[in-house]
């Protein structure tokens, strides 16, 4: 194995940058929600910039990309790296995009040093990872790793009832390619850690080995709409005011441990109107914890308050799960892989077990994989002002590089 050889950090720099103009916000953030225009722009771009490495471009039936480098011995399962190109709609410049930027590095940097590697390299793009747009969250590397069907996947729907496969579709991404069901032989993704644990404690690499499972669930609360003025107050059946006290609880459910995570993040009020007692409030909650007992404990008392609150205010309210995925664990060999790259390459390095979720969490199902992290600003993400310095983005590649040489030989 190469340990001597190093990305370009100024070209991933440049392409990251290049890449952040597509869906570029006033603030310096981007929004580049899946399956629009503007994610079809990046796909064009990103799929451009593969091909110009000679990469052999393949795109599946749900618009995962593949770009392939191929391997001395092709028949070998392929080594892949990546992540998600389409963002939140307050998202920064580096969730998501860096992994793919990463990867296309790698690929690039083999081609500098003439590396031919024993496996086939593929450079993957998962699509929409984020579920901002479409539930499920990581629903198309979910499907690769069958843990959606196809089917589910096309038929999700978006707020204004536009249809998955539809989208996809109109942007011209809806391919040919079976979705899943093929052997790899590794899946790396590097990623920014989104969270202030290793800026804190002055390390420059995340040696990634898990991250928490999620449950989450859409909420509705139905109630009456009533006029704001006429209607005395222990007349309404108002779903808002409702539904603010199980907003308050799914947070201190979250507060009893320090593992425990809940978010109510989206919330649809009906009719809206600011003389009307609300009588439709729909919302998401997003619980996580280090283990399933802990998002159990959630669920448990979040249902039990619903129950209590839909009695106290004359309202029915139904919940359904939409995502459920357990704490997972990555690949040992290939956490070791990415251990050593970075003690080999003399970056401060500590294990971290990651908060948010990843296309890596379901291709962990199919595949040995592991995540490198990067350390972010602040520790902020899904925030336009999200940053991460270039030394630490070409160190994380870096590692990158060492892991896929590792496990492609
Ligand atoms: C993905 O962005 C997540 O919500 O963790
Ligand atoms: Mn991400
Ligand atoms: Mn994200």
């Amino acid at each position: 194995m190469r340990a001597d050889i190093r990305i370009n950090g100024e070209r991933l720099w440049d392409s990251l940058m290049h890449m952040a103009k597509i869906g570029a916000t006033p603030k310096g953030g981007v929004k580049r929600l899946t399956l629009t225009d503007l994610d079809r722009e990046a796909r064009d771009l990103f799929v451009s910039w593969c091909k110009a490495a000679g990469l052999a471009v393949s795109v599946d039936g749900v618009g995962n990309i593949f770009a392939r480098r191929a391997g001395r011995n092709d028949a070998l399962p392929p080594v892949l790296a990546g992540s998600h190109l389409d963002t939140q709609p307050s998202g920064g410049r580096f969730d998501g995009c860096y992994g793919v930027m990463a990867a296309l590095e790698v690929a690039r940097t083999l081609n500098d040093q003439g590396i031919q590697t024993e496996a086939p390299f593929e450079v993957a793009m998962w699509t929409n990872e984020e579920g901002s747009r479409f539930l499920p969250v990581m629903g198309a590397s979910g499907a690769f790793a069958r843990v959606h069907t196809v089917a589910e996947i096309l038929a999700a729907r978006d707020l204004d009832g536009v249809s998955f496969g539809a989208a996809l579709t109109a942007i011209g991404y809806a391919g040919t390619t079976p979705v899943g069901g093929r052997a790899l032989g590794a899946y790396f993704e590097a990623h920014i850690e989104q969270g202030p644990l290793l800026e804190n404690t002055g390390n420059t690499i995340g040696i990634v080995t898990g991250a928490l499972g999620q449950r989450w669930f859409d909420v509705t609360a139905r109630g009456m709409d009533a006029h704001a003025g006429p209607t005395p107050m222990h007349l309404r059946r108002d779903a808002l005011y409702g539904a603010t006290f199980l907003i308050q609880e799914v947070n201190r459910l979250a507060k009893v441990t320090e593992h425990s995570r809940g978010t109510v993040g989206m919330l649809v009020n009906r009719p809206n109107s600011r003389n009307v007692v609300p009588g439709e409030t729909m919302f998401s909650i997003d619980f996580r914890d280090t283990d399933v007992s802990g998002l159990d404990r959630m669920e448990q008392g979040m249902r039990a308050a619903a129950t209590r609150i839909a009695a106290e205010h004359g309202l029915d309210i139904d919940i359904c799960q939409t995502v459920f995925f357990p704490p997972c664990h990555f690949d040992a060999g290939c956490v070791a892989a990415v251990r050593a790259g970075a003690a080999r390459l003399g970056y401060r390095h500590m294990e971290i077990v990651s908060g948010a979720g990843h296309d890596a969490v379901y291709i962990a199902r199919v595949a040995p994989t592991a995540m490198i992290f990067v350390p972010c600003e602040g520790g902020i993400s899904h925030n336009e002002s999200e940053y991460a310095t270039p030394e630490d983005v070409a160190a994380g590649c870096n590692v990158l590089l060492q892991a896929v040489l590792a496990h492609a030989g």
